[in-house]
């Protein structure tokens, strides 16, 4: 049974959710809407196929509820009262729990897969009790999802998590650079005083390690993330041309650097290259308040999807940008998950699985 076990390492942001397994990775927004009947869509989407349509029928085989779910994109684009899942405690709601058996039946393997999930919580979360509960939660879940529409319409994955551990969001981050993809302490140089930057859509999570040792006194969540960038440019559209728009259409007007306005589309890179500055100014500033002396830290990895776009705003000498940055939490904890799942293959081999 256990080397039939899968480890995946999970990321799920406030923007995003991140998936990353031994052959695959993933990633959506972290938005999700009640589902509806989309006869008429998938009717166009026969001349236009789309690969990641998330219409998803996912029933939680532990309580017997089935619930229909447009997740990501298509949430944004068709779902009546698309939601940021911004709730806390994920393990006790629904539509956290059919963002993670999304990401988890994406990666599957097999047509019935069993997991081991290693994923992270907010630097804020992690002291309380809501890990113990979140770990727990997690263990033992069972899920079927189903895909309705798109490119795996009619597949089928039967989803047990049969193990779980969560960890801080950020220490993966670390794990990355300094484990191999087998778990193995590879680059020696990430002993030394680290610093790590998660740099997110709605938070940044400050994560200070040393000899592989997460250090609270100097690890901190700041509230802030490339959300305040968007909303300086929402402001700005607002206030001198009258033009609203949301968040989830202010990320795309980032991506394209551009927006319409009457019947022309105005390039907008001098707005956006002024919210990266002033954002990272801030959080340079917030920084600077409990990392007194950045001298002594030997690496500052800046990871995260904030961390593409503001790593060349940030200057500090030793700073470092992973190759997978938006993925690094999600690849760090699928690392430490291949190392721990690989000695409890060996002491298990002949034991029961802990399920
Ligand atoms: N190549 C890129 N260039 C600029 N911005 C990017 C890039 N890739 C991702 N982003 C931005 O990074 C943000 C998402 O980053 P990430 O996935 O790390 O956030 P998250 O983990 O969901 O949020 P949080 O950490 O606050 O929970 C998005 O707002 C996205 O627009
Ligand atoms: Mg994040």
């Amino acid at each position: 049974m256990l080397d039939t076990l899968q480890t995946v390492g999970v990321d799920m942001g406030f923007g995003w959710t991140k998936v990353w397994s031994d052959h695959s990775y993933q990633k959506f927004p972290a938005v999700v809407a009640r589902g509806n009947d989309r006869n008429l869509a998938r009717i166009t989407e026969t001349f236009k196929p789309s690969d990641m349509v998330l219409d998803v029928e996912i029933t939680n085989q532990s309580t017997g509820v089935t619930g229909h779910y447009f997740i990501g994109d298509l949430a944004i684009r068709e779902g009546e009262q698309p939601t940021y899942i911004w709730s806390k405690n994920k393990a006790a709601d629904d539509m956290s729990l059919a963002c993670l058996a999304t990401s988890l039946a994406l990666v599957a393997r097999n047509d019935h897969q069993d997991f081991y999930v290693i994923t992270g919580l907010p630097v804020a979360h992690f002291g309380t009790q809501l890990k113990e509960d979140f770990q727990q939660a997690l263990k033992g879940n069972k899920f079927t999802v189903r895909f309705l529409s798109g490119r795996l319409q009619g597949r089928s994955k039967e989803i047990r998590i049969l193990s779980a551990k969560v960890f801080p969001q950020g220490y993966g981050v670390y794990l990355d650079q300094l484990l191999d993809a087998g778990g193995r302490i590879a680059a020696t140089e990430y002993l030394a005083p680290t610093g790590i930057l998660d740099i997110g859509f709605k938070t940044t999570d400050v994560v200070f390690v040393n000899d592989m040792q997460p250090v609270d006194r100097s690890s901190f969540p700041l509230e802030l993330g490339m959300s305040w960038a968007y909303e300086q440019v929402q402001k700005h559209l607002n206030n001198g041309y009258d033009i609203q728009k949301s968040l989830e259409e202010m990320e795309i007007i980032f991506q394209e650097k551009q927006v319409r306005i009457n019947k022309e589309y105005k390039r907008i890179d001098p707005w956006i290259e002024t919210a990266y500055r002033a954002l990272t100014d801030r959080l340079k500033n917030e920084i600077a308040r409990k990392w007194t002396n950045t001298t002594d830290l030997d690496n500052i990895v800046i990871a995260g999807g904030g961390g593409l776009a503001l790593y060349d705003y940030l200057d500090y000498p030793q700073k470092v940008l992973p190759p997978d940055a938006q993925f690094s939490n999600a690849k760090g904890f699928w690392k430490a998950g291949k190392k721990i799942s690989g000695g409890l293959r060996n002491d298990q081999r002949n034991t029961a699985v802990d399920a």
